[in-house]
Formats: structure tokens, C-alpha cells, sequence
């Protein structure tokens, strides 16, 4: 076959394809079996190898005659098929532009974390360090270590969700106190933030499941006065003022002596509202200085080391800076009282 006859028969035969192809895809398919490496026009250039020197030139104008055909062929087809498609495509989809947009919901902190956050802040510029302790603790690290003996009435005082004999939901931070002892020598100034449970009613104050943040300073010579002088220092750092004190004495075991404190009330400022019961004083520390059975209990000498130690409820500070009358919004998950929470 010559190449005439052959440029002849490749022509009518892309004619039909052509005829053929409905899509934009077929017509790439085309340009490749047509004008591809392998594809039919390619396949021509046999003829020239195979030419005289003299005929070469007038073959090879045949064939790119033939190449640019094709190519302009297929051009126009392409474009003609993809404005097809796309009409097609727009007439299919429906915009409606009056449709409001897809709000974008922006995550935010739990108001015990932004205040949880904000006494780690305040504790930490003043040089305590962060320590954690099990939510799932054994009744010496909870109980025994801290100076409460097996029938010690005071256990009564902190209603304890028991797990096994041993075993229990640790019912304050102070769970904390002899496994960093154990682990560290003085001066050791720790604070151990966590979540605490206690099988107590729950009303508007009080909750199964609240959190704490405990505090301790153990270093030669540590006071009563070191205890108030940071007290004082914590909460104008908290509340970027100074804030009104009173402390009561109180007992637990793991301190002597031990005393609450408490803070104005904010919301009522004083007066007296539902959440300060009236009194216009709120509790929210247990404070005192750390019992020397204690200190002994982890390892360390308490003839020559004093510390003191607090405890302060996350929720109720968060209730008093946040002004929540009731502790049970915390963990009712209700999204119109979450976001109102802002850092
Ligand atoms: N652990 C006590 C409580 O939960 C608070 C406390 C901590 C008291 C440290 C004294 C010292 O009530």
C-alpha cells in the first residue's frame, strides 16, 4: 500500500469515528489512537525512513497535511462537546441563592476548664509545678497515707464511692500529697488539679462528680503565714484584685491545724443571694498545715520539714467568676448555657 492509500484510508476512517464520538472523552480517545505515539499518523513515519532522499520532504508535508487536519478536526469537536456538557451539567444543578449559608459552629472551653486553667495560671507564675494523680486510687493514697485510720469517723465525712475493699473513686486532690512526697524531696511546692467524686445529694452547690485543685509548699521552716500570705497572693492573682478573706478553723485529719476559708461573695457582694446561702460568704478552700503523720507517711522527716496544704472546689470558683447559680449546669451539656463561655 502506498501512502496515499494509506493517508486515504486513515482519513475515512477517522471520519467515522468522529461521526461516532458523543463525548469529550471519546474525542480524547481519539486523539490518542489517532495522533498518539502509537497512534495511526505516528505509524506513517515508516515511509519516510523507508523514502528517497528527493521524496521525503513531499511525504512528510502529506503527512503533517494529514496531522493538522485531524488535530483541527478534533479541536473544534472537543470544544463544541464540552460547552454541550456543560450546559447540560448547569441546567441540571439548581442554585438557590436565597438559601442561607452553612454556619460554621466554633468549638470553645467548658467554663471549669477556662477557670481550671485560670488557678493553674495564677499557681504556676508562683512557682508551684503541675502533678496528677489516678481518678481510681487504693484507700491508702486517699484515706490511710493521709492520717485517716481504718474506722476514723472522718471518713464518714467524705461519702466514698467504693470500687472494691481497697479500691475507691478518690473523693479529693489530696490523693496526690504522699505519692509526690515518696517521689520528691523538699522543698516541693506542687499543685494537683483532677476530678474528684463523692456519693453526696446533689443539689444547686453540691455534685457526685466535681473537680479540685490542691496545693502544697513543704520546704524547712513553711508557717501559717506562708499559707495565708499565698492565699491572699493567689486570689488577687485569679481575680486581678484583691479579695476579701475569712478564715475558719476546721478539722481534717491531714492537717493540724486546719481551717476553711472563705471568699465574699461576689455575685451579692456580701449581701447575701441563694448561692452564698445568704451569709455573703462562699467556702472554697480546705487549708492547713500538713499533719506530720503525713509527712511521714511519705518518707519524709517532720522534725526537720513543715508544709501546709489547701483544696479549693473548681466548680464553686467558676460559679462565683462566672456567676452560675447552680452546679448541675456543668455537666447538663446544655449548649445554650455553654456558649456563652468565652476565654
Ligand atoms: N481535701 C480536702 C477536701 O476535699 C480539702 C483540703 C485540702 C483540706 C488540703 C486541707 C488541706 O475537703
Amino acid at each position: 500500500m502506498t501512502l496515499n492509500d494509506q493517508i486515504t484510508e486513515i482519513r475515512s476512517k477517522f471520519s467515522k469515528d468522529l461521526k461516532l464520538a458523543k463525548t469529550s472523552k471519546n474525542i480524547e480517545h481519539l486523539k490518542i489512537s489517532y495522533l498518539g505515539k502509537k497512534g495511526s499518523v505516528q505509524s506513517l513515519m515508516q515511509f519516510l525512513k523507508d523514502a528517497k532522499n528527493d521524496e521525503r520532504p513531499i511525504l512528510g508535508k502529506q503527512i503533517n497535511d494529514l496531522k493538522y487536519e485531524i488535530t483541527s478536526h478534533l479541536e473544534n469537536s472537543l470544544k463544541r462537546l464540552l460547552l454541550e456538557e456543560e450546559t447540560i451539567k448547569l441546567k441540571s444543578e439548581h442554585l438557590d441563592v436565597t438559601l442561607p449559608g452553612r454556619k460554621h459552629h466554633w468549638g470553645r472551653y467548658h467554663p471549669v476548664t477556662l477557670t481550671l486553667n485560670k488557678i493553674l495560671d495564677a499557681l504556676i507564675s508562683m512557682g508551684f509545678a503541675v502533678e496528677t494523680g489516678p481518678d481510681v486510687d487504693s484507700d491508702f493514697y486517699n484515706f490511710e497515707g493521709l492520717n485517716f485510720a481504718k474506722d476514723h469517723p472522718a471518713r464518714d465525712m467524705q461519702d466514698t464511692f467504693y470500687i472494691s475493699d481497697d479500691l475507691l473513686l478518690r473523693t479529693h486532690t489530696s490523693n496526690v500529697q504522699v505519692r509526690v512526697m515518696e517521689k520528691s524531696k523538699p522543698p516541693i511546692r506542687c499543685i494537683a488539679p483532677g476530678k474528684c467524686f463523692r456519693n453526696e445529694t446533689i443539689s444547686s452547690r453540691s455534685h457526685v462528680f466535681f473537680h479540685q485543685v490542691e496545693f502544697f509548699y513543704i520546704d524547712e521552716n513553711v508557717s501559717f503565714v506562708d499559707l495565708f500570705a499565698t492565699i491572699d497572693e493567689f486570689f488577687a492573682k485569679l481575680f486581678k484584685k484583691p479579695i476579701e478573706t475569712r478564715f475558719r478553723p476546721s478539722f481534717f485529719p491531714f492537717v493540724e491545724p486546719g481551717m476553711e476559708c472563705d471568699i465574699k461573695c461576689e455575685i451579692c457582694k456580701g449581701q447575701g443571694c441563694r448561692l452564698c446561702k445568704d451569709s455573703g460568704w462562699l467556702e472554697v478552700f480546705g487549708a492547713g498545715m500538713i499533719h506530720p503523720n503525713v509527712l511521714k507517711a511519705g518518707g519524709i522527716d517532720p522534725e526537720k520539714y513543715s508544709g501546709f496544704a489547701a483544696g479549693l472546689g473548681v466548680e464553686r470558683l467558676a460559679m462565683l467568676m462566672y456567676e452560675i447559680k447552680d452546679i448541675r449546669l456543668f455537666t447538663e451539656n446544655d449548649i445554650r448555657f455553654l456558649k456563652q463561655f468565652d476565654l
